[in-house]
């Protein structure tokens, strides 16, 4: 059960994150069983298919990409998303336990923050739309202070 805790408030503080509105009650109404997911290593396995679905959807948004970004293709069929073979999927594993740690550890060790609601990480907070977030504002945002080669007045020779 303590190990448990962790895992559902996890997937609470995502779906928080990324369900487009209210989480539907009961949305499982159709033949699914308590079972229904093969390869969820960092989700726990009672999580619904509403909730799932909606929170890749919000990777999608997140990094501006489609869910085989991701997922393995397997053919011409929809991608096998059970699959571990695109290494993408590895690595998302890894940037949920980092929100998550975030979320549960970081922020909430620094004093002062709106803890109550506002102060959270998402992914979108990193990636704002892109697969690689940037690292900086961007170039035309910057005053030309440094000379670069490129764009220089024909005037200029080297
Ligand atoms: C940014 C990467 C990423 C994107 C984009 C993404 N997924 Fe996923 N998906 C994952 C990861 C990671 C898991 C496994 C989570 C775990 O191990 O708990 C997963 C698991 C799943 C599963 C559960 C498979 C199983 O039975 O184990 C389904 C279904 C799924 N995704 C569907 C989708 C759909 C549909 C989309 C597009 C709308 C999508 N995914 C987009 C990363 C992604
Ligand atoms: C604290 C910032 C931050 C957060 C939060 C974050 N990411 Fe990332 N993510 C990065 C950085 C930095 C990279 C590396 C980009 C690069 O290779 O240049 C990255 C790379 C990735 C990649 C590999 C993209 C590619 O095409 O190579 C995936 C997939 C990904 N993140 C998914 C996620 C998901 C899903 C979440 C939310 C659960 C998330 N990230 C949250 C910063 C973040």
């Amino acid at each position: 059960m303590r190990l448990l805790v962790p895992l559902v408030g996890f997937a609470l503080l995502v779906l928080a994150a990324y369900a487009p509105g209210p989480t539907p009650a009961a949305p499982e109404a159709a033949p699914a069983d308590s079972s229904q997911w093969e390869n969820l290593q960092v989700l726990p396995d009672s999580i619904s298919r509403d909730a799932l679905i909606g929170m890749m959807r919000g990777f999608t948004e997140a990094l501006g990409v489609r869910c085989d970004h991701c997922h393995a293709r397997g053919g011409e069929g929809p991608p096998d998303f059970p699959s571990d073979a695109n290494p993408h999927k590895e690595v998302a594993r890894e940037m949920m336990r980092m929100t998550w740690q975030l979320n549960r550890e970081a922020l909430p060790a620094i004093e002062g923050l709106h803890e109550a609601e506002g102060a959270r990480v998402t992914c979108y907070t990193c990636h704002r739309g892109a697969a690689r977030p940037a690292t900086a504002p961007p170039a035309e945002a910057e005053p030309a202070e440094h000379d670069h080669g490129e764009g220089s007045s024909p005037g200029d020779s080297n």
